[in-house]
């Protein structure tokens, strides 16, 4: 499928692609977009049934692979002209497709950011719920899936002192189309374990994680980066899964320190 994808492309050097996680939109990385624009090109999509991207009713039926999600980014990098490798950062559920995206588009890659992220695939209880979700959301609203998921975004401190980032997160996840939140749990549950990725990884790859993540915790991270022939891993204070947004002057430190290191 040819999918227009809704995205923001701002600013001027060398391409960085920011790519969201489950169910959220482009909007997660504004502070990043803003940053990151001054010295970088950013490239920040909506993924096929997100914030402002179509998607075909269908898909919440079949699901949409990581990979499809993967070679829609390629199709967007040709439509967008961007001839250089980019720097391609996964938050999560973008994180999964990142790895695809390594698999079958390495030569457009210059480097790898991944944030709060796994390499494992699910466990048969994980899998579980995500079909449960996937059958259910249409009739359950996608409120519901906010009402499940909010706790499990945020650091306790984010919870309990930030409300207006709790309503925020809240606000978006309740207004994504519930088509696109059973097309990616089908997608993420049948998504292949990456671990077997992690040592042959060719280029350098930051791991950023949120110190209080329960999603992807840092033990786990730690492993990831600790398997990478050129990985390291920054660990985010005051943050639990949505770090970019929880502690945006953290992780946008960490990413234009990375990015400056690169090779030229
Ligand atoms: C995400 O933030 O993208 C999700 O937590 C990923 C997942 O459900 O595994």
């Amino acid at each position: 499928m040819n999918v227009q994808l809704h995205t923001i492309d701002q600013g001027a050097g060398p391409p960085v692609l920011l790519v969201h996680g489950f169910p959220m939109d482009h909007t997660m990385w504004r502070f990043q977009i803003e940053s990151l624009a001054a010295s970088h090109r950013v490239i920040a999509p909506d993924l096929r049934g997100f914030g402002q991207s179509p998607i075909e009713s269908i898909s919440s039926k079949i699901g949409v692979a990581m990979a499809d999600y993967a070679d829609d980014l390629a199709r967007l990098l040709d439509k967008l002209a961007v001839e250089e490798p980019v720097t391609l950062v996964g938050f999560s559920m973008g994180g999964y497709i990142s790895w695809q995206f390594y698999k079958r588009h390495r030569q457009r890659l210059r480097a790898m950011i991944q944030c709060d992220t796994k390499a494992a695939a699910d466990t048969p209880q994980a899998r579980e719920t995500r079909f449960k979700m996937a059958e259910h959301v249409e009739g359950w609203g996608a409120a519901h899936v906010a009402t499940l998921m909010v706790p499990k975004l945020l650091a306790p401190s984010t919870l309990q002192g930030n409300t207006k980032l709790v309503e925020e997160i809240g606000g978006m996840i309740s207004r994504t189309d519930p088509v696109a939140i059973a097309a990616a749990q089908r997608g993420m549950a049948h998504r292949e374990d990456s671990t077997p990725l992690l040592e042959s990884l060719d280029l350098p790859v930051l791991y950023i994680v949120g110190q209080d993540d329960q999603i992807s915790t840092t033990s786990e991270m730690q492993t990831m980066a600790d398997a990478a022939p050129d990985g390291r891993l920054v660990t985010i204070p005051n943050a639990g899964h949505l770090s970019p947004i929880e502690n945006p002057t953290a992780v946008t430190a960490a990413m234009e320190e990375f990015l400056a290191s690169l090779p030229t």
